[in-house]
């Protein structure tokens, strides 16, 4: 069980989700082989449905890996868009390279390598769109940087804000992922002041959903 939600349930809900195309399903079947941690199915399809409603012509991944969720967003796209995503391990980086040229969107998708805090340091540019999906024990610390980055009306989507259930449940805490736990804790306070409209959804390994309040 995920400590999120139920396996039923999951079960249930990712057999209603049709097949990835061919591509997407290669690499499917590679992460799970190599265990490399992709987004799950369902938060796959939540990135597609909130592409479909916003229209983002530029958005932010944080955590490449194989490039399976920056390819599956540039799919999404009915628009032009352009997304720039960070990864720091360069083996990721190359395997993602490859499949983002196979699917042949290499025009659209560019890798940044680095520790996404440094990158966020130095990054320029407005997004519509920002997927938090690397280094959860920095979330508190990638939000100033990524609220400097996002458009007035944009959105965050953040990955693993639950953690295995181990954020809402002291019981569920291992001991190594405590300070992991701490600052999850203090990144989804702060995406809960009044300034944001936040909704932290039970899905995956749980995810968050930001906007900024109109004043
Ligand atoms: C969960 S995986 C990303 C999965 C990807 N978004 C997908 O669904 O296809 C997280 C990735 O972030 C990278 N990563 C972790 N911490 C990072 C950091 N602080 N800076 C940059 N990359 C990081 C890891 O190497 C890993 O490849």
């Amino acid at each position: 069980m995920s400590g999120i939600t139920y396996d039923y349930m999951e079960e249930y809900i990712r057999g209603l989700i049709k097949e990835s195309n061919p591509i997407l399903k290669e690499l499917e079947e590679y992460a799970h082989k190599n265990n490399v941690p992709i987004i799950q199915k369902e938060v796959g399809k939540f990135l597609e449905l909130m592409i479909n409603i916003k229209r983002p012509k530029k958005i932010l991944e944080l955590g490449t890996a194989i490039g399976y969720s920056a390819i599956l967003m540039k799919t999404a796209c009915i628009e032009d868009c352009e997304i720039v995503t960070v990864e720091r391990d360069q083996d990721m980086i190359n395997l993602a390279q490859n499949n983002i040229e196979k699917y042949g969107v290499s025009k659209d998708i560019k890798i940044v390598q680095g520790d996404c805090l440094d990158v966020l340091e130095n990054l320029q540019g407005e997004f519509d769109l920002i997927f938090m999906d690397a280094g959860k024990g920095h979330y508190n610390h990638f939000l100033p940087h990524c609220l400097r980055l996002l458009n007035k009306d944009g959105v965050i989507v953040a990955d693993n804000v639950l953690f295995r259930g181990m954020i809402a449940s002291n019981e569920l805490v291992k001991r190594r992922k405590i300070t992991i736990v701490k600052r999850m804790r203090k990144f989804l306070e702060m995406v809960s002041e009044d300034e944001f409209i936040t909704s932290v959804i039970p899905m995956g390994d749980g995810i968050a959903v930001i906007t900024r309040r109109e004043k």
